[in-house]
């Protein structure tokens, strides 16, 4: 059985959503293009884990108003580029349609995308989205490039967890009750995709990061069942 069915096949919490195969070749080509100008104008960067400067195997970009980054100081968003103090470039707006057409139900536009670039042998621990301010807006990603192993589990991060294979073109969406969930990236499968010429994986996340003006939003509807 792939990873792909025992993803589907077990309990999964209603506010994980799976769309493999969301976008198309065609899509992907042009939002690659789109991404190679981005990195134009924002270069990967190598982020460093807080306090200890420990450098991740993951490099990282972002577009939109704000940008995730992490060094010595810590995790947090901010405006500009750490190391060229550029403003981030605008998020391209078939970014923006997607994140409408993923969360459907969050009235306001994203303000982060964050880009990861997986070489041939990087991974990601697990970890929790959580340096956002509203965590009724969910978290939605797209992968381009190599497939990868995606691990997901509940909210405490010794939780069980499950694996899903994450493909060129898949949509995986984390809100509601899957919101701060613990995930991570466990292996990147070179080989498995000829979109990126020289290999690896991007996925991009779409977040919220501040609460939208005027306090609009009901809290998160919550499915009554606890992460498995
Ligand atoms: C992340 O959690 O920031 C990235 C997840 C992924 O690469 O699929
Ligand atoms: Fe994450």
């Amino acid at each position: 059985m792939t990873a792909r069915a025992g993803f589907a096949a077990a309990a999964t919490p209603s506010g994980l959503k799976f769309h493999p195969g969301y976008l198309d070749r065609t899509r992907q080509e042009g939002l690659l293009a789109e991404l190679l100008q981005i990195f134009a104008a924002a270069p990967l960067f190598t982020p460093r884990m807080p306090r200890s400067g420990r450098p991740f195997t993951v490099r990282m970009s972002n577009c939109g108003p704000l940008g995730w980054v992490s060094d010595e100081s810590g995790y947090r968003y901010q405006p500009t580029h750490p190391v060229t103090g550029r403003p981030w470039p605008p998020m391209p707006a078939m970014l923006v349609a997607a994140w409408h057409d993923l969360a459907p139900d969050y009235p306001a536009p994203p303000e982060a995308c964050l880009i990861n670039f997986y070489g041939a042998g990087t991974k990601m621990g697990l970890h929790q989205d959580r340096d956002e301010e509203d965590f009724a807006a969910p978290v939605a990603s797209l992968s381009l490039g190599d497939a990868c192993l995606f691990r997901v589990g509940g909210h405490k991060r010794n939780d069980p967890t499950r694996s899903v294979r994450l493909s060129s073109g898949d949509a995986i969406v984390l809100g509601g009750d899957a919101r701060l969930a613990f995930h991570g990236v466990d292996r990147i499968e070179p080989g498995t995709s000829t979109l990126l010429p020289e290999g690896g994986r991007i996925n991009l996340t779409m977040r919220r990061v501040t609460r939208p003006a005027g306090g609009l939003l009901p809290p998160p509807a919550l499915s009554g069942t606890s992460m498995p």
